[in-house]
């Protein structure tokens, strides 16, 4: 069947996006305004998008026409944020923070979420995430009139002792994370414990016969 996005309004068009571009991870923003009002919400148009530099892009839209979401207003205001990754004990509280709270009230206190300082930027990070990411705006490329592409560049990344299998090789033990990745609709999320391994192929050893029944059980 063809969706022809020239023929569909916005809010359809985001159904076909987050219905079909699935699992996203999510990125849990920690940023703050001028005059150092803290404030947390989750994103799941997020990824990475560079190693070198390590870039990483969050797509924040508004709360209505003309008011921008705070956290890019936060960003482009103080050019520093943190981004904390989701694990499962952590879904609830991340979707405490998605309330779209009046102004002033501090989303990490009603989530019961404890802080920790940041190193090289001002807004903490949340404790409970097993990574969280300091982050310096690097550009914001504006979407249209109402949303913005935020994309930072990762000063240091901070990651729960017990999930570091070997810390001078820089390996990580990513299936303990259990990072979670926002799926379809408003309310559906996925686990990433369902795993399986392929290994690249080396041009050397293709031969196209042999490789036919090699699907993943
Ligand atoms: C899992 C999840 C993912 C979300 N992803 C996005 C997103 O990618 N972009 C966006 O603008 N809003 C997204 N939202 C909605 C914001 O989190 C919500 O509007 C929040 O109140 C914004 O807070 P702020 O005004 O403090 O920045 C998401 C909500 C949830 C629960």
């Amino acid at each position: 069947m063809l969706f022809d996005f020239a023929n569909l309004p916005p809010r359809e068009r985001y159904k076909l996006l987050v219905s079909t571009i699935t699992p996203r991870p999510i990125a849990w923003v920690v940023s703050q305004d001028a005059a150092g009002t803290l404030n947390a919400a989750p994103f799941s148009f997020f990824n990475a998008f560079a190693g070198d530099p390590p870039v990483i892009g969050v797509g924040v839209s508004s709360h209505e026409p003309g008011r921008p979401k705070d956290t890019r207003r936060n960003i482009r205001e103080t050019k520093q944020f943190v981004v904390n990754l989701v694990s499962e004990d952590a879904a609830v509280a991340m979707n405490v923070t998605a309330i779209e709270f009046e102004a002033g009230i501090d989303e990490l206190a009603e989530a019961q979420l404890k802080t920790l300082p940041s190193v090289h930027v001002k807004p903490p990070r949340i404790a409970i995430s097993p990574v969280a990411m300091e982050c310096e705006l690097l550009q914001i490329v504006e979407l249209g009139r109402d949303t913005g592409l935020v994309l930072g560049r990762v000063l240091a990344m901070h990651i729960h002792d017990e999930m570091v299998l070997d810390a001078a090789q820089n390996y990580i033990d990513t299936p303990k994370l259990k990072i979670i990745g926002r799926m379809h609709g408003t309310g559906w999320y996925a686990r990433t414990s369902d795993l399986f391994e392929m290994n690249r192929i080396l041009r050397a050893n293709w031969t196209l016969r042999e490789n036919e029944d090699k699907q993943p059980k």
